[in-house]
């Protein structure tokens, strides 16, 4: 078994160049690749052939998952993510209608400092046909989060009611154990939450959620009063943690040489900037004895940065630009650790 493994991180090295190569106007392209070979190891049934560890040494210290917007759809089958060493997996962002994003190219990669940029616009299928997707697998092997936001066209109320559609549908999925609101599009003017605005949001979704956990997925582009404001919120609503962070429009030239007009920046160009967030996050925390969890996301490479940001108040880890960059190994790597 870990012949195979090995040598299927051997392969996505070597054909990596070309198909950085051949997708970079449209790196969405390389994506597509990933999805239909994932789909294509879980009809064959292969996939159980990339998990080298007996299932009983299972590591179970923290959560270690993809970010959204690797898996928006469901079209990655969980039982992929689980044997390529996942422990759960995080679908979406979700909206509550389909709805077809910014046009395409909407992302850029930039090789030499394992950075993207994208500018989305939180394309989805919609929470009914993801919820089809997903029932259509077999019985997930991992937890599974929903990860969702408002069609960006709903306004207000409206987009209330399009965030309680997607819980309905969603809630009664039985591997799905948690909600992670997604309030930090940098693409999307109706994902940037006013504080009352969120108010009124929590209040009206958190009695519905029945026992499912909820995070908010957070910007790393925030002062120290609104993440106090944020906090506090989490505290009146019983939200059981935050996921730090999403993308940065702050842009530092060394990751990202010229700037693009639009989009937010990850993999190595957030890395300082969700950490600072986390540390920012965890202080407030611990000062208050809040009993919020943190999951840290955002450039998280090496086994040297996940352990820098698997603190404490640390519940779990995602990546998302770091995978594109170094594959496969790197989950081994950073689940090896901790074995
Ligand atoms: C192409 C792309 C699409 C993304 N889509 C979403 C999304 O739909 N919802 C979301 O909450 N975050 C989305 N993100 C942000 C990631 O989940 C993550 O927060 C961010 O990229 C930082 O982590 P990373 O450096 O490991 O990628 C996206 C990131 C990228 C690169």
């Amino acid at each position: 078994m870990y012949i195979i493994r090995k040598s299927f991180e051997a392969l996505y090295n070597l054909l990596k160049p070309a198909i950085f190569a051949a997708t970079a106007k449209d790196p969405e392209k390389a994506h597509r690749l990933f999805v239909i070979f994932c789909r294509t190891l879980y009809k064959t049934k292969s996939d159980k052939a990339f998990f080298d560890y007996p299932k009983n040494s299972e590591f179970t210290k923290f959560e270690f998952s993809n970010a959204a917007g690797f898996n928006k759809n469901a079209e990655i089958p969980f039982s992929v993510l689980y044997y390529l060493g996942f422990n759960r997996a995080v679908i979406g962002t979700v909206t509550g209608e389909p709805y077809a994003g910014a046009p395409r190219p909407r992302c850029q990669r930039y090789p030499a400092t394992q950075s993207m940029v994208n500018r989305m616009g939180l394309p989805s299928e919609g929470a009914l046909n993801i919820a089809e997707h997903i029932l259509k697998y077999e019985p997930s092997p991992i937890p599974l989060t929903i990860n969702f936001a408002a069609t960006p066209t709903k306004k207000e109320e409206q987009a209330i009611e399009d965030l309680l559609f997607t819980i309905r549908i969603m809630k009664n999925i039985k591997e799905v154990d948690r909600f992670e609101l997604n309030i930090s599009c940098p693409n999307i003017s109706a994902a940037k939450y006013e504080i009352k605005a969120l108010d009124a949001i929590l209040n009206s979704i958190c009695n519905k959620l029945k026992d499912k956990q909820l995070f908010l997925k957070i910007s790393p582009d925030m002062d120290k009063e609104y993440a106090s404001k944020l906090i506090s919120i989490g505290c009146k609503y019983k939200i059981a943690g935050f996921v730090i962070a999403n993308t940065t429009k702050r842009y530092i030239k060394k990751y990202i040489p010229k700037f693009p007009s639009s989009g937010g920046a990850s993999g190595g160009a957030v890395y300082r900037h969700s950490t600072e967030t986390q540390r920012l996050f965890e202080n407030i925390i611990e000062e208050n004895n809040f009993p919020q969890k943190i999951i840290a996301c955002g450039g998280i490479d090496s086994v040297k940065k996940a352990k820098e940001r698997l603190t404490l108040k640390t519940s779990g880890i995602q990546i998302y630009t770091p995978f594109i960059f170094y594959g496969p190994k790197l989950i081994r790597l950073i689940k090896r650790a901790y074995e």
